[in-house]
């Protein structure tokens, strides 16, 4: 008892993160596990992920369960290895089994814990960090983190005692109709005193609407005891809210994209001629004075620069745009590096790191895959441009094709400075033009041209009065 005293006293307690994701998320009506389901293009788990780091914790603890593999998968891809550890719930048999999983990882470990839900997307680091305190300070063995909802239907009521203080948390299923009218709520994110939630948990029984082990009943358990238990109330109860179902789910979404080109729009001053009509990711950046179209979508990690525009229907992924780039209609640009000045699209597709530098354009119906258009360059119409390198002021004629795939392999196309590729090339890789050089319309330059070269391959025969006319026959 004078250890536990000791422990409890000690302020500066080391800080673990445990977060139950091992549930279906049966409300979903989904095949994928629900926090795999994606908010702002990254899954629900990710966003708890990333705020939990936020708070600096010596290991996060992930309760995987349903699509383990997945879930696993998706939080590697967050969270680096040395910080996370997975803990398998067999059987979904309520959320106190769920933290009951970790038992054998963390019932002796003298750390505070901070249990949060891996379908509530939108809490931030912030108010976490304010949980965590008002519980280091009070020294509570465990303090909630409740809201107050207008409509609280489904969620665990926080009952609070004549004094109030808290009493209890009670299930909707399992609440009197005077319960019910409670409007407090349990977001289900709270922080233990790790050890005396363990020995709690022992508890808990299954007796209940829903035959579950509830971990909300550790609460009232640790208070039986006379043990303190804390409520930290939020005023926003939209961060706390989680997602249960898919109606919710686009909500968030809606709510989210709202804010993030609120933002633009008066912190940075982007020019968006339909807010509504536009998505992008809240971790892309856009420059001021740029114009985003309507249907555009930019997700990821996308930076774009100063004064650029964004035509209609277009999608950039992953990318950098520098300053004054246009972008016309219907564009896909993934991966890709755009530099200042240059005009992309309409229609055009730029994939696996293609580049466009300074002043060069990009016309309808060009892909560039793993390739790069040099300063001035210009490759306009209806062409396949893989696994190439053009130098500066290149002119790219249309329907020019650089066969880079011989069946097996993939091959390099190099086309130097200052060269003009007429209509219709096929350019067959590996092969190089050099400087200054000109290929004739339809030429099939299968080796390499040395600078300063014509290439013209045979042109089509022309022999007269071969074609019978109709007419003739007729005649
Ligand atoms: C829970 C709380 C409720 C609170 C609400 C807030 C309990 C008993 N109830 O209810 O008081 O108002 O959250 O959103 O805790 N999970 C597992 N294993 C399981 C069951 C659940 O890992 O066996 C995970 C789920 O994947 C999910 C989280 O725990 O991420 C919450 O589970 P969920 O079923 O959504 O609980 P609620 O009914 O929302
Ligand atoms: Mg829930």
């Amino acid at each position: 008892m004078e250890h536990n005293q000791l422990q409890s006293e000690k302020s500066d307690a080391p800080l673990d993160v445990l977060i139950m994701a091992a549930g279906l998320g049966t409300r979903m009506k989904s095949r994928k596990a629900k926090v795999l389901h994606e908010v702002d293009g990254r899954p629900l788990i990710e966003h708890v992920c990333r705020a939990a780091q936020q708070l600096n914790p010596s290991r996060i603890y992930v309760v995987v369960g349903h699509q383990a593999a997945e879930v696993e998968a998706a939080v590697t891809a967050c969270v680096p290895s040395g910080l996370v550890s997975f803990v398998t719930q067999e059987q979904q048999k309520g959320t106190g089994d769920a933290v009951n999983a970790a038992r054998e990882a963390l019932a002796n470990s003298d750390s505070t814990l901070l249990i949060l839900s891996g379908d509530v997307p939108l809490v931030r680091a912030n108010t976490l960090t304010r949980l965590f305190e008002q519980h280091r300070e009070s020294k509570a063995a465990a303090t909630i983190l409740s809201t107050r909802l207008e409509n609280p239907s489904g969620y665990g009521r926080v009952i609070r005692c004549a004094e109030g203080g808290f009493d209890k948390i009670v299930e909707h299923k399992d609440a009197s109709e005077e319960e019910r009218a409670t409007k407090e709520i349990n977001s289900g994110f709270y922080c233990f005193d790790t050890k005396k939630l363990f020995r709690a948990l022992e508890r808990v029984h299954p007796q209940n609407a829903q035959g579950e082990y509830y971990l909300t009943d550790v609460a009232a358990i640790l208070r039986s005891e006379g043990e303190q238990v804390g409520i930290y109330l939020h005023p926003d109860a939209r961060e706390l809210s989680g997602i249960n179902t898919r109606a919710e789910l686009s909500e968030f979404e809606n709510l989210v994209r709202r804010r993030t080109i609120r933002s633009l729009m008066v912190e940075s001053g982007v020019t968006f001629i339909d807010p509504s009509n536009a998505y992008i990711s809240s971790s892309a950046k856009i420059g001021q004075d740029c114009v985003i179209h309507p249907g555009v979508v930019i997700e990821g990690d996308t930076v774009i620069g100063d004064t650029c525009v964004i035509r209609a229907g277009t999608r950039i992924t992953n990318s950098v745009l520098g300053n004054d780039v246009t972008i016309k209609d219907h564009c896909v640009i993934i991966d890709s590096r755009i530099d200042s000045k240059a005009s992309v699209g309409p229609f055009a597709h730029l994939r696996m790191n293609a580049r466009v530098a300074e002043q060069a354009a990009v016309g309808n119906f060009v892909e560039m895959k793993k390739s790069t258009l040099g300063k001035r360059s210009k490759s306009m119409h209806l062409t396949y441009l893989g696994d190439a390198t053009i130098g500066e002021n290149t002119n790219i004629g249309a329907g020019t094709i650089t066969c880079n795939y011989d069946g097996r392999n993939k091959h390099e196309t190099v086309i130097e400075n200052n060269v003009k590729i007429g209509s219709d090339t096929m350019l067959v890789a590996p092969v190089r033009v050099g400087s200054g050089s000109v290929t004739a319309a339809g030429s099939v330059v299968t080796k390499d041209v040395p600078p300063d070269s014509l290439v013209a391959g045979v042109p089509a025969v022309v022999k007269k009065h071969l074609v019978e006319r109709k007419d003739e026959q007729e005649r």
